[in-house]
């Protein structure tokens, strides 16, 4: 049996909500059919933004949206995405599908629908191909409050007040789609660029520079040395990097299917998602060595599934299923951004709608919306937003071994705000239950309620015929036990048992 011990009353770092963000690039049908759909009189919109797209957003609760890429966003020049509709210059979107964007969706586009959903953006600027003016004069047109001549190019756009941009990144991706450049290379223009990304009518920017790829730390030792050569002359000129690592269970070339997937499949895809608890581990290491109060934040801005697209779509569009493995992916990497608190300062699944491990898919013939598996993750993790990290101890867990490596079969974390307690646990077990002790140490437990995400098949998802196939639903198997509580875990769930604390 499997004991975790928990001591309530020892509250670690805040699990910041921003770990719980999200991205939308220009790819596929993630804004076009997705967030925006212009004119279309079938679907109910505000400014061409779906209404049930925002409303489910909200339901999460999503604390930012970085957009406009990706790859796209060292190709977007933001001038041609502002003004009438009508005089939009057009573009080729040659990283996704090599098709004609036009720029419909733009600035005041994105900022409306960030307004919308309560979100704050997180902004990608372009270092790949564009200038620092360009992404100088952005900010400027973006958080201006005077009649500076950005501003009031924006005023004769349409929008008085300037909005809060509160993330910028600088660039993206420069190890590949943002330039190929080498580190040392990125490092010297990441310090140039964001020096630009000024600070307009008390905005407040975290700049985020593009950070490593999977586990290239000497990318994060390069811009960490730069950073701090800077910081000696006593400016800062970003405030964190970020970092970028997908689950797949094949090469490049065949990454796996999303719904047809065996058993060995099922636990090599959860057992690379419990990867980015070593990617975290090892590049927060290399940070402390220039940072040891860890000042600097680390950003995971994408991560999620990247499987093999659906038959007959559109390869560029890279549009897949997601089952109940996407969401125990989610859950196995909610838990180490848990863990990882104290230095992960925001974290965005890849992507939001349409594309790759989304939350939402739109279905292109009726427009229907289904939530997915991993969407449900997210709503159930929502307690977690902004508590203290506990710590949570797994006593006597077993493992399988997957390519040579121990994956624990159960996934644990923990947070409280201090009257409550959120304990996410989940079996990765593809066919047996699993009995857990939670050994509740330093508080009573005055009541509590439970969540479990399961359904008879691993591959099970949802689909505008069955859109609950997979749903969250009130979970009957926890109990009462000496040390605190005893949980009887189905097979291949995911379960959330919220503490009231007395
Ligand atoms: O999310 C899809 C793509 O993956 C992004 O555009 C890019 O940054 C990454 O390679």
């Amino acid at each position: 049996m499997t004991r975790v011990v928990v001591n309530l009353d020892l509250p670690g770092p805040i699990i910041s909500r921003h770990v719980y963000g999200h991205f939308a690039e220009h790819l596929g049908r993630c804004i076009y059919g997705g967030f925006f759909v212009g004119e279309d009189p079938d679907v109910p919109h505000a400014g061409g933004i779906r209404l049930d797209v925002v409303e489910a957003l909200r339901e999460l609760r999503i604390p930012n949206l970085r957009w406009p890429g990706g790859c796209f966003a060292d190709d977007y020049h933001w001038r041609d995405g502002v003004g009438p509709k009508g005089s939009r210059p057009r573009q080729v979107n040659s990283h996704w599908g090599d098709v004609v964007e036009d720029n419909s969706f733009g600035t005041h586009e994105f900022m409306h629908l960030c307004e919308l959903l309560g979100a704050e953006p997180y902004i990608s600027g372009n270092v790949g191909s564009g200038t620092v003016r360009e992404m100088s004069e952005w900010v400027e047109y973006l958080t201006r409050a005077d009649d500076s001549p950005m501003a009031d190019l924006r005023r004769r756009n349409g929008r008085d007040e300037p909005w809060r941009v509160p993330f910028f990144g600088i660039g993206n991706e420069a190890w590949g789609c943002g330039g190929h450049m080498r580190a040392e290379t990125y490092a010297g223009l990441a310090r140039q660029y964001a020096t630009y990304v000024r600070e307009h009518a008390g905005n407040s920017v975290y700049r985020i520079a593009a950070g490593a790829n999977d586990d290239d730390y000497d990318w994060t030792d390069t811009l960490m040395r730069a950073l701090t050569r800077v910081e000696a002359q006593g400016a800062a000129p970003f405030q964190a990097l970020s970092l970028h690592y997908y689950t797949m269970t094949g090469p490049w070339e065949d990454k796996g299917d999303a719904t047809d997937f065996t058993e060995e499949e099922w636990y090599r895809a959860l057992s690379r998602a419990y990867k980015i608890e070593e990617l975290l581990t090892r590049h927060s290491t290399v940070m402390d060595r220039y940072d040891p109060e860890r000042r600097v934040g680390l950003v995971l801005d994408e991560w999620g599934t990247w499987w093999n697209v659906e038959p007959g779509t559109h390869p560029g569009f890279l549009y897949q299923q997601n089952t109940l493995r996407d969401a125990l992916v989610a859950s196995i990497h909610f838990d180490a951004f848990h863990r990882h608190a104290d230095r992960l300062a925001m974290a965005n699944i890849a992507q939001t709608v349409n594309v790759l491990q989304a939350v939402l898919l739109t279905d292109p013939e009726t427009g229907a919306l289904v939530r997915t598996p991993t969407f449900h993750v997210f709503a159930m993790n929502a307690g977690h937003h902004d508590a203290h990290a506990l710590e949570a101890h797994v006593v006597d867990g077993e493992s399988a071994v997957v390519d040579g490596r121990e994956v624990p079969l159960v996934s644990v974390s923990a947070s409280t705000t201090g009257a409550t307690a959120l304990i996410s646990l989940t079996n990765l077990h593809a066919t047996e239950g699993r009995t857990v002790v939670l050994d509740l140490r330093g508080a009573e437990i005055a009541d509590y309620e439970a969540t479990v995400l399961t359904a008879a098949a691993t591959n099970a998802h949802n689909t505008p015929q069955d859109p609950s196939a997979v749903a969250p639903e009130r979970f009957d198997g926890v109990r009462r036990h000496a040390r605190g509580l005893e949980v009887a875990l189905p097979p291949h769930c995911y379960a959330t048992v919220s503490l009231r604390l007395s």
